[in-house]
């Protein structure tokens, strides 16, 4: 299959790529779309062998079940059956934008495939003026996962998408990088009080401002049954292995020069002020906790293209995006931390 990439510019009517994106998915195949947060692979929600094809050029996991962006705030009871006033709070507030809602799912609308084995279905309406053009012109929802390989970095750009999915799509609709560069927020609310699942750039605080408490889910504790079906499944793993360091320039410095003895090559992914001179890479990642999470996935991407051994990852507050940024560093590195003591061990 030959993978095409159109370009729309985000201020044009760009009339005939969105109706060939439109045939295609009618047809029941995928489409490549930009959303503010990251690319996605979308198949129309209800055509359960579309759905299929997702999970096929993915590599997913097929139980992991997808979220469904619509165009439009009704379309949310075409597939619940019923929103609480908190989420009706939620919708008012943040869509369209980036953060996905938990609902009660209404039996035999939605495509099994999209939901596989639970009662409840994610919605999101994404504020991507190409994603909400796509799906106003095709006027019906799309289940739609991120647009990478199971197990690579979500995209955000589509040349990221087309790294992974090349031969596996027909179309990529590309509108540029992406302003947010992690995935949405996702918060269940069938349960009181309501759980923030996946953190992303609508934050804890900001929820919290419109419906009072909620819960942050501990993603670390491994031992629960996991409630975010994602969550047993290992994300975004870069070649090299990745270590968490603290935020202090002395201890990155032995780090990389104790590593470097070892015969290691050192990336080191952080923010720009603290610049490592040592270090045999070092990305700068921006300064603020957004610009950081702008970048994240694209620094990943770029040092699977350098020949680094190990990648240390510099840790930062868990306020505001800090958290979402965070939750995915702890995804990339399963958690693991440079410790100077581990590595003088064997000298
Ligand atoms: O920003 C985003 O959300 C992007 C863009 C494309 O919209 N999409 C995205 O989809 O990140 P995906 O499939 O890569 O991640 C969806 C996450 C998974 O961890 C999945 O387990 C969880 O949302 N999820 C989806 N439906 C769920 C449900 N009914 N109950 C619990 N978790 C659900
Ligand atoms: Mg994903």
């Amino acid at each position: 299959m030959k993978t095409t990439i159109l370009s729309v510019d985000k201020t044009v009517d760009n009339n005939e790529v969105y109706q060939q994106a439109v045939d295609i998915l009618k047809n029941g195949g995928v489409v490549s779309f930009p959303t503010e947060t990251v690319y996605g692979l979308g198949a129309i929600a209800t055509n359960e062998q579309a759905v299929q094809e997702i999970f096929k050029a993915k590599g997913r996991p097929s139980d992991n079940p997808l979220i469904v962006h619509i165009g439009e705030t009704q379309d949310v009871l075409k597939f619940a059956s019923i929103v609480p006033p908190a989420a009706k709070k939620l919708m008012d507030a943040f869509w369209p934008g980036p953060i996905t809602l938990i609902l009660n799912k209404k039996p035999n609308v939605i495509a099994p495939s999209v939901t596989p084995g639970v009662e409840t279905v994610g919605i999101r309406m994404p504020s991507h003026p190409v994603a909400l053009q796509l799906l106003r012109k095709l006027g019906e929802p799309l289940a739609a996962p991120s647009a990478n390989r199971s197990g690579k970095p979500s995209p955000t750009e589509a040349f990221h998408v087309f790294n992974d999915l090349e031969g596996r799509i027909p179309l990529i609709v590309d509108g540029g990088s992406t302003e947010v560069g992690i995935e949405s927020t996702v918060i269940d609310m069938t349960v009181e009080p309501p759980i923030i699942l996946r953190p992303g750039s609508i934050t804890k605080e900001m929820i919290e401002n419109v419906i009072g408490s909620v819960q942050l889910t501990s993603n670390e504790s491994k031992s629960e049954a996991p409630r975010s079906p994602g969550m047993k499944y290992i994300h975004y793993a870069p070649n090299a292995p990745v270590l968490l360091i603290e935020r202090d320039r002395n201890t990155i410095q032995k780090a990389v020069q104790s590593l470097q003895e070892k015969g290691e090559k050192v990336a080191v992914v952080g923010p720009d002020e603290l610049h490592i001179q040592e270090a045999d890479w070092y990305y700068n990642i921006g300064a603020s906790y957004e610009n950081m999470a702008t970048h994240l996935y694209k620094v990943l991407r770029e040092i699977d293209q350098s020949d680094a051994t190990i990648i240390l990852a510099v840790e930062t507050d868990e306020v505001g995006i800090g958290t979402a940024y965070m939750n995915r560093l702890r995804k990339a590195s399963d958690d693991k931390r440079y410790f100077s003591s581990t590595i003088s061990e064997n000298e």
